[in-house]
């Protein structure tokens, strides 16, 4: 198929509608809105409410708005990859779920899980699948409900999550898209971050669920130094190698794990604040949605030819950068 790129060529995002403010935490564990904000930028996150709900109806409702924008029917797309840390079930893949819920007949689909690097992984998957030629119409999606694993008696935690996601449509295109893509991952890291009861090592139990081991488990400060170094490492390191200035970079979209992250990549890109993607304030840590809902909400100031470095840290450890060139103005 020559020299032809993947190119994201339409975004549409989801968040439930219950906010859940800092001043509510405040009432259900021992921290302050000083404490949250300055320690992390968190303002408020959303969390999916009501019985039986989960990222595959996040997603199903965002995938019919995202085809109804891009004029695309449902049962052109080709495949589904879905980046999530909260699938419906152990199995089947939630991407299955989903493409039934959005009536994606002929697609094939199968789940990522990367923790919060998860979303750019599919992405770099869904890359290779149309560059080779293989499939022309691809939906990368990233949602996580969050709320599912939180502990709300845990301070250490339950401030920093929320629930929502985004999905793009990636199509070949001659010119703009993904221009370079950089993936690496430590598993040794596993011990800081992760969920210990559930899997098949540690099968859930009476007990599992009494010593609350089904919900996350962070060394944060830990996370937080390797985040640090490795976000930084690696979103420098694409700009460089691609011989870009910061002067050429129209914005920086991280992954919103915590604003000093964030401010750390953004400070070692020598990038001005007003050209990074932030709404870490609005949404919290979604996890796999955090990239897609921050596209989504900057869609409309997006031009052609726009260089884009998207960068994410996270549990596994894994982490990546991509560079891209957005490919329509909307
Ligand atoms: O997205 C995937 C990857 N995840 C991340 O990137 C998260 C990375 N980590 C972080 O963002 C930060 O480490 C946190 C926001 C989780 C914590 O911030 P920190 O500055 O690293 O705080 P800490 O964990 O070192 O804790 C400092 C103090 C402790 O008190 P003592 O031991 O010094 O008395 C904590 O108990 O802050 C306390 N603390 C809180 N206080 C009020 C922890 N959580 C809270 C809270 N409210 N919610």
């Amino acid at each position: 198929m020559g020299n032809l790129k993947a190119a994201i060529t339409g975004v549409q995002g989801f968040v439930p509608e219950y906010v859940l403010t800092n001043a509510e935490l405040e009432q259900m564990v021992d921290t302050t809105e000083e404490w949250i904000v300055t320690r992390t930028g968190i303002k408020e996150r959303r969390i999916l409410k009501g019985e039986g709900k989960g990222p595959s109806d996040m997603a199903a409702l965002a995938i019919a708005k995202l085809l109804e924008k891009t004029q695309i029917q449902p049962e052109e797309i080709d495949l589904l990859i879905f980046a999530t840390v909260t699938p419906d079930m152990v199995f089947p893949a939630t991407a299955n779920v989903t493409a039934y819920k959005a009536g994606l007949i002929n697609a094939f689909g199968f789940d990522v899980n990367a923790a919060c690097s998860g979303w750019l992984y599919a992405l770099d998957a869904a890359k290779n699948y149309i560059e080779s030629g293989a499939h022309q119409k691809i939906i990368v999606a990233g949602f996580d409900k969050m709320s599912s694993i939180v502990d709300y008696e845990d301070r250490a935690t339950c401030v920093l999550f929320g629930d929502g996601g985004g999905a793009v449509l990636l199509e070949p295109h001659a010119e703009f898209g993904i221009q370079d893509t950089i993936m690496e991952s430590d598993g040794s890291g596993w011990v800081h971050l992760h969920q210990k009861a559930g899997g098949s090592v540690l099968p859930p139990s009476h007990e599992t669920v009494d010593q609350k081991l089904h919900y996350i488990y962070q060394e944060g400060s830990h996370v937080f130094k390797a985040a640090v170094s490795q976000m930084a490492k690696v979103s420098k390191e694409i700009m460089d190698r691609n011989r870009l200035s910061a002067d050429e970079i129209a914005y920086l979209v991280p992954h919103q794990a915590n604003l000093r992250i964030i401010d750390a990549v953004r400070r070692n890109m020598s990038l001005p604040e007003e050209k990074v993607m932030i709404n870490i304030h609005k949404f919290g840590n979604t996890t796999n949605g955090t990239i897609p809902l921050c596209l989504w909400e900057w869609e409309e100031k997006l031009n052609p030819g726009d260089n884009l470095i998207l960068s994410a840290f996270g549990g596994g450890f894994t982490w990546g950068a991509i560079y891209l060139k957005w490919a329509y103005h909307r």
